[in-house]
């Protein structure tokens, strides 16, 4: 039996940078039909609702019916590490992070914690992300069967990291069959994506960069997820490792590690170059505003990607990253342009938390858009979830409410986040635990 849904709805499935005001697509009083959790059909209210007689429609006015977020770089093990005090990027590695990585070799602290993220990111109405595990196999077996449960649509995959830290170590053997033993169970299965994932340049050797290559060859549908040109201190080290190479990206260009389903967190410090070799390739950077701000890696430079035409999305970062809220992390985006000299258009900044971000996992034809045939996976987001954000928006043409949320926003204005068409997360609901 299909279903109907009554609210304002708000897509942006192009880029406004290109596509102008073409790229939105919005119905003031909105009515979203989902069949078998696709969206059958989605227009205005009063139109569409005759071709469906007998719907059965939830009214939802109110509130902003919106695409789920798509969050293109998070460390699910790094949950309960949010927000360590005092270094950036390799101290907080070293002091913070591989401490807290070590104890998913317990299977169970994997499946607690994967548990825990996912309804996490429910609650802030992310339904699709691209997410580090650890070095550990299993760690990626207990989100990826947390994922399967809630039926969320995951990306994911084994840390490669055979010159990590004692404990978190594999080796390019292990990595590389245990990465395939991974592609075999997983990628493809159900909403699943497998994701090669070497931690980053420093934390692999050689021959281990050159097993990630070899996997991602084998296996040309699977993403390459690592970090890149994050921190100047990190970058100083990676150039030290590889002279030979022109610049950071290079290094992974010679592994093979650059295509159009790769995509690199962070590239703050990048050169013409690499933006160039960036958007030749199609490969994708996710811009992480509150982790650069919490680790003082730097400021990204929009207006430079932008030049070249580099494929953004946009990511949450968590540990370094200090909010699993893409409503707040598009509002560290829009400071982060300010820094740069230029704002943040708030239907772009929307973009790149759903179509954009979901176009860069290469799941732009399933998730983000809310069009016809797509999943259904959306939410409905409260301007009025706290007394100030309500005063604010009250009257509000959308542009300005759009902002307001995102600079005002967090969980507290996600009312409900739907799964294919499936209640996943009601923030009002009354919770009884058993
Ligand atoms: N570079 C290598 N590992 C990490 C990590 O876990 N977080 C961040 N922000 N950068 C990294
Ligand atoms: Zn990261």
């Amino acid at each position: 039996m299909p279903q109907g849904f009554r609210a304002e709805i708000l897509s942006v499935p192009h880029d406004p940078l290109h596509a102008g005001a073409e790229a939105v697509r919005h119905d003031a009083d909105g009515l979203l039909v989902v069949e078998n959790g696709i969206v059958a059909a989605r227009g205005p209210y009063d139109a569409l609702i005759e071709r469906f007689p007998g719907l059965d429609v939830e009214d939802c006015r109110g509130r902003l019916m919106v695409p789920g977020f798509v969050d293109t770089h998070i460390h699910y093990p790094q949950t309960e590490r949010i927000a360590a005090y005092g270094l950036q990027l390799l101290g907080w590695l070293d002091e913070h992070i591989f401490p807290a990585e070590r104890a998913f070799a317990d299977v169970a602290h994997a499946r607690d914690v994967s548990d825990f993220f996912l309804g996490e990111l429910l609650r802030h109405g992310t339904t699709s992300a691209l997410v580090f595990a650890t070095v550990h196999a299993t760690s990626v077996d207990a989100l990826f069967e947390a994922a399967v449960s809630r039926n969320m649509r995951i990306a994911s995959g084994k840390v490669l990291m055979d010159l990590g830290p004692e404990g978190l170590r594999d080796t390019p053997e292990t990595g590389r069959s245990e990465t395939e033993a991974l592609i075999a169970r997983w990628h493809g299965k159900g909403r699943l994506t497998y994701a090669v994932t070497p931690r980053f340049a420093l934390t692999s050797s050689d021959e281990q960069l050159a097993v990630a290559g070899d996997l991602l060859a084998a296996h040309p549908d699977t993403l390459l997820h690592t970090h890149m040109s994050e921190n100047v201190d990190e970058i100083a080290a990676v150039l030290g490792r590889f002279p030979q190479a022109s610049d950071y990206l290079d290094v992974y260009d010679r592994f093979g590690l650059v295509g159009r389903r790769s995509i690199f967190a962070h590239g703050i410090h990048l050169s013409d170059r690499e933006c160039c070799r960036l958007h030749d390739s199609g490969a994708g950077i996710a811009l992480c505003p509150t982790s650069n701000l919490f680790l003082g890696s730097g400021l990204f430079d929009l207006a430079r990607l932008d030049a070249h035409g580099v494929k953004l999305g946009m990511g949450s970062d968590v540990g370094a990253g200090t909010s699993l809220s893409m409503l707040a992390t598009m509002g560290e985006a829009y400071k982060v342009c300010q820094l740069r000299g230029h704002p943040l258009d708030p239907f772009r900044a929307l973009h790149l938390a759903t179509a954009g971000g979901a176009a860069m996992l290469g799941m732009g034809a399933q998730v983000g858009s809310l069009s016809e045939g797509q999943e259904a996976d959306f939410l409905l987001l409260d301007h009025a979830a706290t007394p100030l954000s309500a005063r604010r928006c009250a009257g509000l043409p959308l542009a300005d409410r759009l902002f307001a949320m995102q600079i005002l926003g967090d969980d507290r204005f996600v009312a409900r986040t739907y799964i294919a068409g499936a209640l996943a997360h009601d923030r009002d609901a009354v919770k009884v635990r058993p």
